[in-house]
């Protein structure tokens, strides 16, 4: 019998047993948690920086590669003019005040988005701490700021169209990929959204496609290293099966030995 073979980019079956590689998340519930406590929106904002904080330090302690936070996206400058004011300022002494400390912990920082929307001094300052980092290997940091799943489908797709023209009618998924935003991660393998909401937002579409996904009420501020550590346990319970039985997989784990690296390959028959 002949086998249909598909040629899907997600061709890597990560353990589930081992911490995930990439976490990605949605961080929600800034604006509730002001709220509950009397204060104006923009207060859950700052809050949530320092939530930030505390998941880089989790996942450096965690020994997780990639940590991908969507902190705007390219629909929320429909928000209030001051609330979207208060955020771009937020960003920009982030960017002053962080950099730094990120590369001390040897940390690399990717911003992924529509940059040109921003304001310069925000577009200089990235640049300056992408390059800065770029070497260092403990963690990569991505940032999605104007990030939409739709505008780097649509980005990625007129990339592709005019570096090959030519081969236009048959492009292929591994043909796409390079061209899309995050080409430089590997697809998440958890993503977390936080604040109740169960919903993608138009995050990530394309890389989400075989993710396991955790769904928390905890508001964005309140997310610390336990709730981590819940979301990576409710991860380790998964079967990831890309489309394959479970029986399947079961007789690949007996025919070939756990990857010591925690990565297996997936073969396409
Ligand atoms: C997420 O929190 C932060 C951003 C979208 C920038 P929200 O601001 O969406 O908070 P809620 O969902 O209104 O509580
Ligand atoms: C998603 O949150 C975007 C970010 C966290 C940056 P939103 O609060 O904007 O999402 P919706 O509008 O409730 O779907
Ligand atoms: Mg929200």
């Amino acid at each position: 019998m002949t086998s249909r073979i598909t040629a899907s980019s997600t061709q890597v079956i990560p353990a589930t047993g081992d911490v995930p590689r990439h976490v990605a998340i949605i961080m929600d519930g800034n604006g509730r948690w002001a709220k509950k406590r009397f204060m104006p929106r923009v207060a859950g904002h700052s809050k949530g920086l320092e939530a930030v904080r505390a998941m880089v330090r989790a996942c450096i302690e965690r020994k997780i590669g990639y940590l991908t936070l969507f902190a705007f996206s390219s629909e929320n400058w429909r928000r209030p003019v001051e609330e979207v004011t208060f955020l771009m300022n937020l960003f920009l002494k982030a960017l002053q005040a962080e950099v730094g400390k990120l590369h001390a912990n040897a940390v690399r920082l990717k911003v992924v988005g529509d940059l040109s929307a921003f304001d310069p001094r925000i577009v200089a300052l990235i640049r300056e701490g992408e390059a800065r980092t770029s070497n260092n290997g403990v963690l990569t940091l991505t940032i999605c700021a104007n990030y939409g799943g739709r505008w780097d489908i649509l980005q990625a797709m007129n990339q592709l169209a005019l570096a090959h023209p030519e081969k236009a009618g048959v492009y292929g998924e591994s043909d796409l990929t390079p061209h899309l935003a995050m080409s430089f991660a590997p697809e998440p393998d958890l993503f977390i959204r936080t604040g109740g909401e169960e919903r993608i937002s138009n995050f990530l579409l394309w890389q989400l496609a075989y993710s396991e996904f955790h769904f928390t009420d905890i508001l964005w501020p309140d997310f610390d290293a336990t709730a981590l550590d819940a979301a990576i346990a409710s991860y380790q319970t998964r079967e990831r099966r890309f489309g394959r039985t479970s029986e399947q997989l079961l007789g690949e784990s007996a025919v070939s030995p756990a990857p010591t690296c925690g990565f297996g390959e997936l073969k396409n028959s």
